[in-house]
């Protein structure tokens, strides 16, 4: 039942502020302000390193993830998609744990990698959204990612989601390893109870916008996106989910590689999309969309309060979010993103549930 919606990507757009705050329920104590038991189902004390697979954008939501282990846990982080991930002849250490992410839990190449990291003895772990799935029994530990059923094709709500267990997993893991005190972690856990109502506001404050820049978007062949930090991930992200439902050809850049390649394509029929929160690289990642500029490329830029006073930049488009916390930026940042894709394809009448040659779930390699 799609609603009011006319769509299952859109309700499930809409879904998020709920099912992130379901989500979050069960791996944090919001009276303590401190990670639950629920997140401590691996032992994260006790491995040497983490190792990562998944496809699509779980494996996106996936390197993500490997910022928040590495710089909340200290933890080192071993992430490939599952295709490569599963023949690669890693060399992994029985005593270290590999998680597994997939909306269906059926997905075969992670089953494959899952199998593979059995065989070699890691402790396994499986960021699901079927909690019944192959990879969630074949698995020690299951961390439910609680979405609900996500019917459309593009993955939305289980993305954001899968990044909300994953960064309370990073917290308890740093709490765990002792890399952050019972303070911070308790800082944290009140950015991540924030995110449903930061969310809901969001979502209903960016809506016009997003539609009046989609239709623009519709008219162009390429689009690029660029990101630093976790905005990289998201950056792919962003693109995977244009090119899926709209079929507009988009890639998604780390900033930094600007120069070393995409910066050929650049011209004013080709959008840039910048996501950039004013965080630690937000300098950087100006100094990118100045390069940008000065070609006669076209800017949407996508970024918080202060980094839209701070920047002095002209853009086709600018689109301003609350200030939040680095830990939830991402969550926040995926909404424009999920509802540019999702009005663009809506512009160009595609089959955004349905999208052409694609399957909800790849059950073959
Ligand atoms: O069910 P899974 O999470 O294992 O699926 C992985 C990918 O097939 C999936 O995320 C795919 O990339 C989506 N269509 C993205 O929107």
């Amino acid at each position: 039942d799609k609603g009011n919606h006319r769509h299952f990507m859109e309700k499930e757009i809409y879904e998020q502020p709920e099912v992130i705050s379901h989500a979050l329920g069960h791996y944090v104590d919001f009276t303590e302000n401190r990670v639950s038991a629920a997140a401590s189902a691996i032992d994260f004390a006790r491995i040497p390193s983490l190792a990562i697979s998944a496809c699509g954008t779980a494996y996106l939501a996936g390197l993500i993830g490997k910022y928040w282990f590495e710089r909340y846990a200290r933890l080192p982080v071993e992430i490939d998609v599952a295709s490569e991930f599963r023949y690669r002849d890693i060399p992994l250490s029985p005593d270290a744990a590999a998680l597994f992410i997939s909306q269906s839990g059926e997905t075969a190449d992670t089953l494959a990698s899952l199998r593979y990291c059995k065989d070699l003895g890691l402790t396994i772990g499986a960021v699901v959204n079927a909690s019944e799935s192959t990879i969630a029994r074949s698995s020690d530990a299951v961390f439910p990612i609680l979405a609900g059923p996500e019917i459309g094709v593009a993955s939305t709500k289980a993305f954001t989601c899968q990044l909300a267990v994953l960064a309370a997993l990073a917290v308890g893991a740093g709490r765990a390893r002792g890399t952050i005190s019972i303070e911070e972690e308790r800082v944290l856990v009140r950015h991540l109870a924030e995110m449903p109502r930061i969310m809901a506001s969001v979502l209903n404050a960016i809506q016009p916008k997003m539609e009046s820049l989609a239709r623009e978007l519709s008219k162009c062949r390429d689009v690029l996106y660029l990101g630093r930090g976790t905005s990289f991930p998201l950056a792919m992200e962003g693109a995977l989910k244009l090119k899926e439902i709209s079929y507009i050809h988009a890639e998604g850049y780390a900033a930094g590689e600007l120069k070393h390649g995409p910066i050929a394509l650049i011209d004013e029929n080709m959008p840039v999309i910048v996501i950039a929160p004013h965080d630690r690289f937000f300098e950087k990642t100006i100094s990118n969309m100045q390069e940008v500029a000065a070609r006669g490329g076209r800017i949407i830029f996508i970024t918080d309060e202060r980094g839209a006073a701070a920047s002095k930049l002209e853009t086709m488009s600018t689109i301003v979010l609350p200030n939040v916390d680095e830990l939830i930026a991402p969550m926040i940042f995926s909404l424009p993103i999920q509802l540019l894709a999702y009005h663009t394809a809506v512009f160009m009448g595609t089959d955004v549930d349905q999208p052409r040659n694609l399957a909800k779930s790849v059950t073959v390699e």
